[in-house]
């Protein structure tokens, strides 16, 4: 069988598996959603948002990416925060990495990608800024580990620097935002960095509403 037909005929079962469970599922599915979080979370494929949290559909809000990135000039990712965070109105923004995340791994050596170069520079940014920190680490897979982390934390504080986060906090005290490490090796997630509405500050990225 072509390996694309297994994925249509796993959703007829999914979609009727459902139905015998709730006759009226997928009239109350498509009515509206509602979800209460934004997941900003690596495109690889061994990390689904829904399935490793046990969600349903309805529950996050999904954007994904190489290597889980916050970048204020991506018109993608920002269209998606204004969207979630303005119309949605989340109350959580969840950032999650990985452990052994091919991006970060990549942007860890000096090879030329080609055109996938200037997405990596992101995270070369935040290796570049912890460079001596990370080297005092001489074990390469805690050293690759800790950059996950600390990449992770830099996005949670590249989305504490939009104006679309910050007019949020000040509007409705929403959302909190939350930087997760899902560890591959033992299937759970480990939270690196929380910050509160409006628990945080900074005197350049400040912005008067
Ligand atoms: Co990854």
């Amino acid at each position: 069988m072509k390996e694309y037909k297994k994925l249509l005929l796993s959703n007829k079962a999914w979609a009727s598996e459902r139905l015998e469970l709730d006759p009226t599922y997928f009239e109350n599915l498509s009515k509206t959603q509602t979800p209460l979080f934004l997941w900003i979370g690596c495109a690889d494929s061994r990390v689904p948002a829904e399935e490793i949290t046990h969600a349903d559909p309805g529950d996050i809000f999904v954007h994904r990416n190489v290597a889980n990135m916050v970048v204020h000039t991506d018109i993608n990712l920002l269209s998606v925060l204004q969207y979630a965070v303005e119309v949605l109105e989340v109350k959580h923004i969840i950032v999650c990495g990985h452990y052994n995340c091919g991006g970060v791994k990549a942007a860890m050596t000096n090879h030329d990608f080609g055109l996938i170069n200037k997405w990596l520079r992101n995270i070369k940014e935040v290796y570049e800024k912890h460079y001596e920190d990370l080297h005092d680490i001489t074990d390469e897979t805690a050293r690759f580990n800790k950059l996950v982390e600390l990449n992770v934390a830099e996005q949670i504080q590249n989305l504490a620097k939009t104006s679309i986060v910050q007019k949020a906090w000040k509007n409705r005290q929403f959302p909190h935002l939350h930087g997760w490490v899902f560890d591959i090796h033992k299937g759970e997630i480990k939270e690196v960095l929380n910050i509160n509405a409006g628990e945080w500050s900074s005197p350049v990225f400040h912005y008067d509403f």
